[in-house]
């Protein structure tokens, strides 16, 4: 028996898509397959005034797949490797003024890998107290906007992801910088457009901060075209804006969206997460 049936309906979030869940103790759920059927059909779901431990989001981890170590090593949390901690203070307890531009241009978790995530979860901890959001844009709906010329001029394009280094990623700009990565940065090549496992719906599956190029298409021609299509894929009326209160608990579907830190708080403050990604 499931512990949680959901009769208790989501409410919408204030945006065209998500859902909310009111009154459901993540970490009182035995059977998960609920969350999965909400995330496909609404690609982020927002839990309200949970508390996690790393082990425990490591155990809500695997009731929906698979968690597995990210390869930025630095984030890893000992104990639980498969969850990280995402932070901007340091070992001595100092803020990290650049954390607030960290993860800031818009993304879908480690699409330079040829094994793509099929989730996200992210839990509050200490969180800046104004602003300091997280940014969700829904990419089917991205899809389903683009004029019948760019569908067609879309289907069956290949794109090739590296870290970081799409048009608005920071090895684009300054190949030398940034965190320590256990597989030394890699490329993957995956469709412009997929269809999500579950809906079968399509997705414009693009992002400016890990797609490179297209194949058989000129770099600056590839960029301009990744930077329109995101442009358009991230206006305001398809975008998200989570404003973290402590103990939210947001799930989001690395199809189905693409994501990024509003970047918008003051940097002196503190904002702390666990992290997993789960496949
Ligand atoms: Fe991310």
């Amino acid at each position: 028996m499931p512990t949680q049936t959901l009769t208790a309906k989501p409410k919408a979030l204030d945006a065209a898509f998500g859902a909310e869940f009111i009154d459901c103790d993540l970490n009182a759920q035995t059977d998960c397959g609920w969350i999965g059927d909400a995330l496909a059909e609404h690609a982020v779901l927002v839990f309200r005034n949970q508390s996690l431990d790393a082990g425990q989001l490591a155990a809500l981890g695997r009731k929906l797949g698979e968690p597995r170590p990210h390869v930025l090593v630095n984030y890893r949390t000992a104990d639980h490797p498969e969850v990280s901690m995402l932070t901007n203070v340091d070992a001595d307890g100092k803020v990290d003024q650049f954390g607030v531009s960290r993860a800031s241009a818009w993304h879908s978790d480690m699409t330079y890998d040829s094994d793509l995530p099929k989730l996200a979860i992210l839990h509050s901890l200490e969180v800046p107290s104004k602003k300091g959001g997280t940014m969700f844009a829904d990419m089917r709906a991205a899809y389903d906007a683009l004029p019948e010329a760019t569908k067609e001029k879309m289907e069956g394009l290949i794109a090739v992801h590296g870290g970081a280094a799409g048009p608005a990623g920071y090895r684009r700009n300054a190949p030398e910088e940034g965190p320590a990565r256990a597989d030394g940065g890699h490329e993957a090549r995956h469709p412009a457009v997929r269809r999500h496992s579950v809906t079968g719906r399509k997705i414009l599956f693009v992002n400016p901060m890990h797609t490179m190029r297209f194949e058989g298409m000129p770099v600056q021609e590839s960029e301009d075209l990744i930077m329109e299509l995101s442009g358009n894929a991230t206006r305001d009326q398809n975008t998200y804006y989570h404003d973290w209160a402590v103990g939210d608990v947001v799930i989001w579907d690395e199809a189905s969206v693409v994501h990024r830190n509003a970047g918008d708080y003051d940097p002196a403050e503190r904002r702390i997460f666990f992290r997993t990604i789960v496949f």
